[in-house]
């Protein structure tokens, strides 16, 4: 068995080489990002990890067809730009990492909350020209706020016990309710609702069809004016331009953003020589009580340790059983 790892940084190839040496297994490893061009390396290999940053459309399901390579294993959650239709069509089995450390992304995410609501960014930029004042900046404790959590899956769960450790009041949304957390009461039962009674509204939902701009004018209307925002979740999950609006009027008082919605040309790249031709990006980028970080919730030594096994274990499986449970359906 041979395998093929793309888009491997420094950071991964130790866990990528350890794997290689304890399971007996070929693992070539290269540093270039899976694409339509780069997949010709996969030649000759049985099976590929790579990382769920850009898409992987038809063409590159084509072509794994036409080397005979039948499965994609991300080392990732999010399989929201990979085509599965295609991979179907051209008898691709996909798997990814479901939990590789749910933790990372939680802890980020309140993080986040939390220099928001202390207004770090603001206290930065007064120090920075000199101003050691503490009025007018502020700021209001957790356990006297409301959180909504939207999506109570792996990462959400996370996030709602670290804020209970705040003494927050924490409530949620999720359209399959979890059967557990139903029985404490914390479920609300519509969207509007948590609109309504939340001071702070994270995202923690995958990018479905149905769940784009599940945050947009409409819905920032129906929160509390003043409302945090928080996501950690995927960019397009928000309309960037209604919630550049609904923060400049102060509906929404401040968002912490570690996806965006057209992140894809900016984050995880070099641009120290570029300039960003994205208005929508440089306008939030100006906003002192916005917070953007580069997708950055899932890197934790933790978490690449296990995204790098746990995808080198669903090819292997994969490969020498058929089957495998980590198997995006
Ligand atoms: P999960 O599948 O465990 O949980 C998602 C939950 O969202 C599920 O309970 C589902 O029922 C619920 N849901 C789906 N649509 C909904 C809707 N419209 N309203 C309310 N609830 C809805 O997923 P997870 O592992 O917790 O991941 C959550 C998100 O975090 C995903 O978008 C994932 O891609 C993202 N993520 C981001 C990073 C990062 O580095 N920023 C890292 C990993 C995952
Ligand atoms: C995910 O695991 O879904 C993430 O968002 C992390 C990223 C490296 C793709």
């Amino acid at each position: 068995m041979k395998l093929i790892a793309f888009g491997m940084r420094k950071d991964e190839v130790g866990f990528g080489n350890q794997w290689s040496d304890d399971n007996q297994v070929d693992v070539e490893i290269t540093q270039d990002l899976l694409t339509n061009e780069t997949i010709q390396q996969a030649d000759g290999f049985d099976g590929i990890i790579a990382l769920q940053t850009i898409p992987y459309n038809e063409t590159l399901f084509s072509k794994m067809k036409e080397m005979n390579i039948k499965i994609l294993s991300v080392r990732n959650v999010g399989v929201d730009n990979i085509d599965l239709v295609a991979a179907k069509k051209y008898g691709v089995t996909v798997t990814n990492v479901p939990a590789y450390s749910p933790n990372a992304i939680a802890e980020f995410s309140v993080t986040q909350l939390m220099q928001l609501l202390r207004r770090t960014p603001e206290f930065n930029l007064k120090i920075k020209n000199q101003d050691y004042r503490w009025a007018p900046n502020i700021s209001r404790e957790l356990r006297s706020l409301t959180v909504g959590v939207i999506g109570t899956g792996r990462i959400g769960r996370v996030a709602m016990d670290i804020y209970k450790g705040f003494g927050a009041k924490v409530i949620a949304y999720d359209v399959y309710p979890n059967a557990e957390l139903k029985k404490s009461g914390i479920y609300v039962d519509t969207l509007d609702e948590l609109f309504e009674q939340a001071d702070v509204v994270t995202l923690h939902t995958p990018a479905t069809k149905e769940n784009e701009h599940m945050l947009n004018r409409d819905s920032f209307e129906k929160m509390k004016h003043g409302v945090l925002i928080v996501n950690t979740a995927r960019g397009t999950l928000i309309n960037t331009e209604d919630l550049i609006d609904a923060l400049k009027s102060g509906q929404v008082g401040g968002a912490a953003l570690d996806t965006y919605e057209f992140e894809n040309p900016i984050f995880n790249h070099d641009l120290t020589d570029s300039s960003i031709e994205d208005p929508l990006f440089n306008e939030l980028l100006d906003m002192v009580n916005v917070i953007l970080t580069p997708h950055i919730a899932f890197y934790t030594e933790t978490a690449v340790k296990n995204m790098v096994e746990i995808a080198l274990n669903s090819a292997y499986q994969f490969l020498t059983t058929g089957v495998v449970e980590t198997e995006v359906k």
